[in-house]
C-alpha cells in the first residue's frame, strides 16, 4: 500500500477512465431509467491520482485515433463521500450513470469518517460488481487497473478538477478552448484559464478553505439536516432569511488578485452564532422555535450573500485578466458541487453578462462529483492519444500508482501569485499541465 501518497488531512480520491471500446462487453450498472440512476447515500475529500511515472502518464497512440462513436469509456470516481461510475460514448451519449453518496454517514458523524466511508464504498462497489473489499482510497484505482488488466483495456488517469471543468464541453458543444473556468467544490476554489486540453493557467486558488467546506461547516453549526448535504440544506434555509441582516466582511478585498479565502468568513459565522446564543452542538433546527429558526436563516442568507460576493469579485477580476491574456474568450464555465447552487448561478450569470461573456454551468447532477465527468475527460485525452497501456493482468495490488494530493492543474499565473498563499503552501508535485507539456516535448 505504500505506493500511495495521502492527502494531508483528508482521505484521497481516485478517478480513472477505462476505454471499453464498442466491441468489448459492457459492464457497469445499466440504469433502468434511460439516462440516470441515482443511488442516494454522501461525504467529502480528494487528492489526485495518476500513474507512478510521470513520463508514462500518457502514451502516444501509434495509430490514428478511432472515430468518436467507437470510443466507449467507463469513468470511475471514488472519494470519501461519493462512489460514482458512468459509461459514456465518444459522441457524448451517457449510456449509464450511477452515484452513491454516504449522506447517512456524514450526518451521523458530522464529517468524513474514513473507516465508515471505506465500508460504504465497498458495499456500493460490490453492487456494481466492480470492486472488492479494500479501503476507500485505493478501491477505485485498484479496481480500474484490475479491470483494465483483465480485459486488456487502455486506461487514463484523470485529474478530478480537470474533469469538473471539461464536463462542460459535453453539455455545451459550442464550448471551445480557450475558456475561463471557476471550479468550486468541497476542497477547491480554482480559477483557471483553459488554453487547450491539458494546458491550464491557474489564475487563482484558495489560500485556506474552499467555499464548499464553508457551506458544510456553517450548515452543521446551524443544526441543518446534513443528509441532503450541507450546501443544499444551507441554500434552502437561506431562502427564509434576510441576506442583509448581518454585515459579514468580504474576504481578501485588500488583495487585488484572484485568490480566495473562506476561513475568516467561517470564523465570522461562528461568532455570529455564538453571539445569538445558538448552541452548535446537538441542536437540530427541527427543534428550533420560530425566532430561533429565523435567526439561523438570517445567518445562512448573510453567509451565502458574502460567500458568493467573494466569488463574484474574483470572477470579475479573472475575466479582466483572462481577456488580456486570451482576448478570444467567450465563456466562463462554473462547475464543481457548489455550482449546483441556484443563487451562485444567478449571481455569476450577472457578472458574466456584464462582461459580454456567456455562462456555462453543467446541470447540477454533473456539477457534483460523478462518473460522467471522469469518463468524458478520459475520452478527451484518449482521443489525443494520451493514455496508459493496459496494466498486466496479474499486476500486484500495491505496486503501480500513486495518489497526488493537491496535484496542481496548471501553472500559476505570475501576476496571480498571492503573498498570502505563498506563505501557506509549498508545491509538492509538478502540475498536470507541465507534465503534459513535458511529455509532448520528449
Ligand atoms: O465537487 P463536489 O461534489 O465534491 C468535491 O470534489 O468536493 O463538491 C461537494 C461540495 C460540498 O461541500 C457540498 O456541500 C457543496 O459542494 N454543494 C453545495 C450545493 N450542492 C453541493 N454548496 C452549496 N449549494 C449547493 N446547492
Ligand atoms: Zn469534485
Amino acid at each position: 500500500m505504500s505506493s500511495y501518497l495521502f492527502a494531508s488531512s483528508r482521505c484521497s480520491v481516485s478517478r480513472f477512465s477505462l476505454l471499453l471500446g464498442s466491441s468489448l462487453p459492457f459492464f457497469g450498472i445499466k440504469s433502468s431509467a434511460p439516462r440516470f440512476t441515482r443511488l442516494r447515500h454522501t461525504s467529502k475529500s480528494w487528492a489526485h491520482l495518476c500513474t507512478r511515472s510521470s513520463s508514462k502518464l500518457f502514451s502516444a497512440l501509434s495509430s490514428p485515433p478511432p472515430a468518436h462513436d467507437d470510443v466507449i469509456m467507463l469513468g470511475i470516481e471514488t472519494s470519501c463521500d461519493d462512489t460514482a461510475a458512468a459509461v459514456v460514448r465518444g459522441n457524448g451519449d451517457i449510456l449509464s450513470q450511477v452515484v452513491s453518496s454516504q449522506t447517512d454517514l456524514l450526518s451521523r458523524y458530522g464529517g468524513v469518517a474514513p473507516k465508515m466511508a471505506e465500508e460504504a464504498h465497498s458495499l456500493v462497489i460490490d453492487q456494481f460488481n466492480l470492486l472488492i473489499l479494500l479501503n476507500c482510497i485505493t478501491v477505485g484505482v485498484q479496481k480500474a487497473r484490475r479491470l483494465a488488466g483483465v480485459f486488456n483495456l487502455p486506461i487514463v488517469g484523470v485529474h478530478h478538477m480537470e474533469a469538473h471543468a471539461l464536463v462542460a464541453r459535453l453539455t455545451e458543444r459550442n464550448l471551445q478552448f480557450p475558456f475561463l473556468a471557476l471550479l468550486i467544490s468541497g476542497g477547491h476554489n480554482l480559477l483557471i484559464l483553459a488554453h487547450k486540453l491539458g494546458h491550464y493557467l491557474q489564475l487563482g486558488t484558495t489560500i485556506d478553505d474552499a467555499i464548499g467546506e464553508a457551506y458544510d461547516k456553517t450548515a452543521r453549526w446551524l443544526g441543518l439536516d446534513m443528509r441532503k448535504g450541507g450546501g443544499p440544506a444551507l441554500e434552502e434555509l437561506a431562502l427564509e432569511g434576510d441576506a442583509n441582516s448581518i454585515n459579514f466582511s468580504i474576504p481578501m478585498r485588500q488583495h487585488k488578485d484572484c485568490n480566495f479565502s473562506y476561513a475568516g468568513l467561517k470564523t465570522q459565522v461562528r461568532l455570529a452564532i455564538e453571539s445569538r446564543m445558538i448552541s452548535m452542538e446537538n441542536n437540530p433546527i427541527s427543534l428550533a422555535n420560530l425566532d430561533d429558526r429565523r435567526s439561523r436563516a438570517d445567518i445562512a442568507a448573510s453567509f451565502q450573500r458574502v460567500a458568493v460576493l467573494h466569488l463574484e469579485e474574483r470572477c470579475q477580476r479573472a475575466i479582466e485578466w483572462a481577456l488580456k491574456i486570451e482576448p478570444s474568450i467567450k465563456y466562463l464555465v462554473v462547475s464543481g458541487g457548489v455550482a449546483s447552487n441556484k443563487y451562485v448561478r444567478a449571481r455569476l450569470s450577472h457578472v458574466v453578462e456584464n462582461n459580454g461573456l456567456e455562462l456555462v454551468c453543467p446541470p447540477p447532477s454533473l456539477c457534483t462529483d460523478n462518473g460522467v465527468m471522469v469518463a468524458w475527460t478520459g475520452i478527451e485525452h484518449f482521443l489525443l492519444g494520451r493514455f496508459d497501456p493496459p496494466p498486466p493482468a496479474d499486476e500486484p495490488e500495491d505496486a503501480m500508482f500513486e495518489l497526488r494530493p493537491r496535484w496542481p492543474l496548471g501553472e500559476e499565473y505570475s501576476q496571480g501569485k498571492s503573498e498570502a498563499r505563498s506563505l501557506k503552501r509549498a508545491r509538492v508535485f509538478p502540475s498536470l499541465t507541465s507534465m503534459i507539456q513535458g511529455s509532448v516535448q520528449n
